[in-house]
C-alpha cells in the first residue's frame, strides 16, 4: 500500500521561516524495516534544539549534509497511532496496530507519518492528553540525566542540604529538573530572565525560591537563600556569559553543568572557572 501525506520539509539549512516549507510524501508499507514501525503522527513538538539545527547555529552540533535533491524532515519526537509493524516478532508481542504510542528518538516527525524503530516507541495511556504525551521523552530523559550527572559530580561524603542551582529554570527541562531534584531531597534555586517569568513560574511550580537575573542584587538573593550552606552544582541551559554568572555563586571545587545554549555558546571566560576550581561539564542525550 502507498500512503501518501504532508510534511515539513527542507532542503537547506537557515532560519525555518525562509526554509521551511510543506511537501507530499509517499512511502510504501512493504518497504517498512523489520523494526520499523509506522506512526500515523498526532502531535510533535518544536524543541529549542529543533531551531538550532534548522538554523545551523553552533549549539546544533555537527550539521548533516541534506543530499541534493532530497529534503530533511525536522522533528525527533511526538505522539501518534500505530498504522503498520515490521516484522520482528518482538515488536508483534510488545505493540499492536492503533495503539497510541509516544515515540523518541524518530528522524522526521514534523510530518504525518514517521517510521520508527519498535525500541522507540512508549505507549501511552488515555488519561495523557497528546500535547503532554507529544513532548514527555527528550525533556523528561534530559532531566533524569541532568540530575544524575549532578549526582556524580558530588564528592563523598554527601551531607544534606543537597543545593543545586539552575538557570531557565521555567522552560519544560528546567521545571522537571525542579521537580526530579525535588523527589529526591535537593533543594532547587531556580533563575528567571524577567520578574514576569518569575511569577509565572511561581504560581506554576509553587516551592524552591525563583530569582530574577534581571535584578541587580540577584547573585545576594542567592547566597541568601543558600543560608550559609555549600553550593556545588549549577545547571546551566544559557551558555555565554550565564556560564561565568553561574561561577560566581559556586562553591570551591564545584561543577557547572551545561545542557543547552538559548543565549549563547560563545563568550564563556573560563578564567571565571578558575578562581574556585570548578569543573564545566556537558549533557547531551542525542
Ligand atoms: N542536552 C540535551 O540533550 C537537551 C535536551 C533537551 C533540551 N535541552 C536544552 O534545554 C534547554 C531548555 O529547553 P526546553 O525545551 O525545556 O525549553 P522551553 O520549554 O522552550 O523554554 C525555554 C525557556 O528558556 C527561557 N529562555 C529563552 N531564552 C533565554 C535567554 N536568552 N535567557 C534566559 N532565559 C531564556 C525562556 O524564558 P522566559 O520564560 O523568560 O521566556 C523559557 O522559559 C534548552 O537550552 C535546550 O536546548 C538540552
Amino acid at each position: 500500500m502507498q500512503i501518501e501525506f504532508r510534511a515539513i520539509v527542507h532542503s537547506e539549512y537557515g532560519a525555518p521561516e525562509k526554509v521551511l516549507t510543506i511537501a507530499e510524501r509517499q512511502f510504501k508499507t512493504e518497504d517498512l524495516g523489520v523494526d520499523d514501525v509506522l506512526v500515523k503522527v498526532r502531535a510533535r513538538p518544536v524543541h529549542p534544539g529543533d531551531i538550532h539545527i534548522l538554523s545551523a547555529l553552533p549549539q546544533g552540533g555537527p550539521i548533516v549534509p541534506i543530499p541534493e535533491g532530497t529534503l530533511r524532515v525536522p522533528g525527533f519526537e511526538g505522539v501518534g497511532t500505530i498504522l503498520q509493524i515490521g516484522t520482528n516478532p518482538e515488536a508483534a508481542k510488545r505493540f499492536s496496530e492503533g495503539q497510541r504510542v509516544a515515540f523518541f528518538p524518530a528522524m522526521g516527525s514534523w510530518a504525518e507519518y514517521v517510521v520508527v524503530r519498535y525500541e522507540s516507541l512508549l505507549p501511552v495511556s488515555d488519561e495523557i492528553p497528546d500535547q503532554i504525551a507529544a513532548q514527555m521523552l527528550i525533556n523528561t530523559v534530559t532531566a533524569s540525566v541532568l540530575i544524575k550527572a549532578g549526582h556524580n559530580s558530588l564528592k563523598p561524603p554527601i551531607t544534606p542540604p543537597v543545593y543545586i542551582l539552575q538557570n531557565a529554570a521555567a522552560s519544560g527541562v528546567g521545571r522537571l529538573l525542579t521537580q526530579v531534584a525535588l523527589d529526591r531531597g535537593v533543594r532547587p534555586i531556580r533563575l528567571v530572565r524577567s520578574n514576569e517569568s518569575a511569577e509565572r513560574l511561581r504560581s506554576a511550580l509553587p516551592g524552591p525560591p525563583v530569582y530574577s537575573t534581571s535584578d541587580s542584587n540577584w547573585k545576594q538573593q542567592v547566597r541568601e537563600a543558600l543560608g550559609g550552606h555549600k553550593l556545588n552544582v549549577a545547571f546551566d541551559a544559557l551558555g555565554g556569559k550565564a556560564i561565568d554568572d553561574l561561577a560566581e555563586l559556586v562553591d570551591d571545587g564545584g561543577s557547572i553543568i551545561n545542557f543547552g545554549s538559548l543565549q549563547s555558546n560563545i563568550g564563556a571566560n573560563i578564567y571565571s572557572l578558575a578562581p574556585n576550581n570548578l569543573s564545566l561539564k556537558s549533557v547531551s542525550i542525542m
